[in-house]
């Protein structure tokens, strides 16, 4: 393929995967978004294997390395539940930043790569490769720790370690210092010490950062990695003079970056404040509403027979899935109670608040998947203000998403964080197995409110029943 084809191709490909990212950025559009990514990806990947700069032996190497991959990715997006899609994506993040490190080492060790560079354009490069292994080491150490955290392996409670700012300003100095090293070095030996001990910082950054961040802010967590990687991405571009996975790169990096900031405003944190860690530090931990320190009211259960009777009555009815809907796998249950009671005439509606479940969008894919139509599926800030005339809201699975704590009590760690309403509505009904905790680990006084009742079960199974009874 000649350069000129190969250029087209890369624009052709750039403009597929902005028009991918704004197709995401819709439910109804998604489809259509996702498959501009997949052709625009199908093109670069074609455009750079066939293109001028790969020669008959790399080529080998690169079908060999398709397979391997291929196979694994093949494997796992068989093989992962749902719920573990965030820790997939984690690690994935983590593979974007080894990539950014491996590629940056090879590439300052290849002689190739700076043989007719004049010496300004040699510092522009060597700046390239420490940039790049650096964004690359944090990147991955990082995400092993957020994978490690998803994934239940280690607990997610923050890792406050004493004088921990000053350690990481030390580290940024000490790497400023031998950033200045590894430009002056005259040979590839001489800058080899202080790119390896610029990676150590950087890996030691990456873990002490994301350690120290709560089991509550891990939603953001996420998404600043999938910026990191982005960044990662594009200094692999820089590095390899690649001018679509500089683009590429740097798409993924800004939007990561949008979305994080979306999933701050969601709960009304500051991006600094997640950075600098701690919040969710009494994970686990009970915390009451009230000034006795025990929460205040009863538990009052119901069955599924009687939450059908409710329904049935009911005129408007909004649902609010979490987490548990996820676990439980409920979705297709919950559409066909949605599908019945429409055509019993009542106004059924989604809420979805921006953190549910484990991943952005983790809920609207759950329904999509179940075919729930997206014009009653509502983001929380369009349906918050409806919950005081509505009779009936059925919680799926969801704890910290309707916690009233965060409104009410300044000394819980969810505290801010905006909450859909739900015990506004006539009547709230929470299932979930028990009374335990959700993410935050956090105690939820919306169980223990005289017009809330607690259906207690496995969501789909207690759902399974609530159809019967509902159909009988
Ligand atoms: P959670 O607060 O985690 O609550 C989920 C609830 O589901 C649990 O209390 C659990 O109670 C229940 N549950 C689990 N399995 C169930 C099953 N099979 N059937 C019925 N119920 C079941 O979830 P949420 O309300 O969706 O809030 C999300 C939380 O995750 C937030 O704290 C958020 O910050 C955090 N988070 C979000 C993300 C993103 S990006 N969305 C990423 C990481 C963390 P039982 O054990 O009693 O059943």
């Amino acid at each position: 393929m000649s350069e000129t084809l190969a250029t087209a191709s890369y624009i052709g490909a750039t403009i597929l995967f902005i028009l991918c990212l704004g197709g995401l950025s819709n439910a109804e559009t998604s489809r259509r978004g996702n498959l501009y990514g997949i052709i625009g990806m199908a093109l670069a990947v074609v455009a750079t294997i066939f293109g001028p700069h790969v020669s008959a032996a790399g080529l080998a190497w690169i079908i060999a390395a398709m397979l391997v991959g291929g196979s694994v990715g093949i494997y796992a997006s068989r093989t992962v539940q749902m719920t573990q899609m965030p820790e997939l994506v984690a690690l994935m993040h983590s593979m974007v930043g080894l990539a950014a490190m491996l590629v940056g080492f090879a590439n300052y060790i290849d002689p190739a790569a700076s043989a007719n560079l004049g010496s300004a354009e040699k510092s522009i490069h060597e700046m390239e490769i420490y940039l790049g292994i650096l964004i690359g080491a944090v990147t991955f150490s990082g995400s092993v720790i957020a994978f490690l955290k998803l994934s239940a392996r280690i607990g997610g409670k923050p890792v406050m370690l004493p004088g921990r700012h000053w350690m990481n300003l030390t580290g940024l100095l000490v790497v400023i210092y031998f950033g200045a090293r590894f430009l002056h070095a005259e040979t590839v030996a001489d800058g080899m010490m202080p790119l390896i001990v610029m990676t150590v910082i950087a890996l030691l950054f990456g873990v002490h950062m994301v350690m120290a961040i709560g089991g509550a802010d891990m939603p953001v967590v996420v998404s600043m990695l999938n910026s990191y990687s982005g960044w990662a991405a594009a200094a692999t571009g820089f590095m390899l003079s690649n001018d679509l996975l500089i683009v590429t790169g740097a798409l993924v990096g800004s939007s990561g970056a949008i979305l994080s900031y979306i999933m701050c405003q969601a709960m009304n944190r500051s991006f600094v404040s997640v950075i600098a860690g701690g919040f969710g530090s009494d994970g686990g931990k009970t915390v009451s509403s009230s000034a006795s320190g025990e929460p205040a009211g009863e538990v009052v259960p119901i069955s599924a027979n009687e939450t059908a009777e409710l329904l049935r009555e009911a005129r408007s009815v909004i649902i609010v899935p979490g987490y548990g809907m996820a676990v439980a796998q409920a979705q297709h249950t919950v559409n066909e109670i949605t599908r019945h009671l429409r055509e019993k005439g009542v106004k059924v509606r989604f809420g979805i608040h921006p953190v549910a479940g484990r991943m952005p969008g983790h809920m609207n894919v759950l329904l999509a998947e179940a075919k729930v139509p997206y014009d009653i599926v509502f983001e929380m800030d369009e349906i918050n203000d409806d919950f005081p005339t509505t009779d009936v809201v059925m919680v799926i699975g969801a704890n910290d998403i309707v916690n009233p704590a965060a409104q009410d009590d300044p000394g819980s760690p969810i505290a801010g964080m905006p909450v859909l309403e739900v015990w506004k509505a006539k009547t709230s009904i929470v299932m979930k197995r028990s009374m335990a905790s959700g993410y935050a680990g956090v105690d939820n006084p919306l169980f223990y409110k005289e017009n809330n009742r607690m259906l207690f079960g496995d969501a789909k199974k207690m759902l399974d029943e609530v159809l019967v009874a509902l159909k009988s």
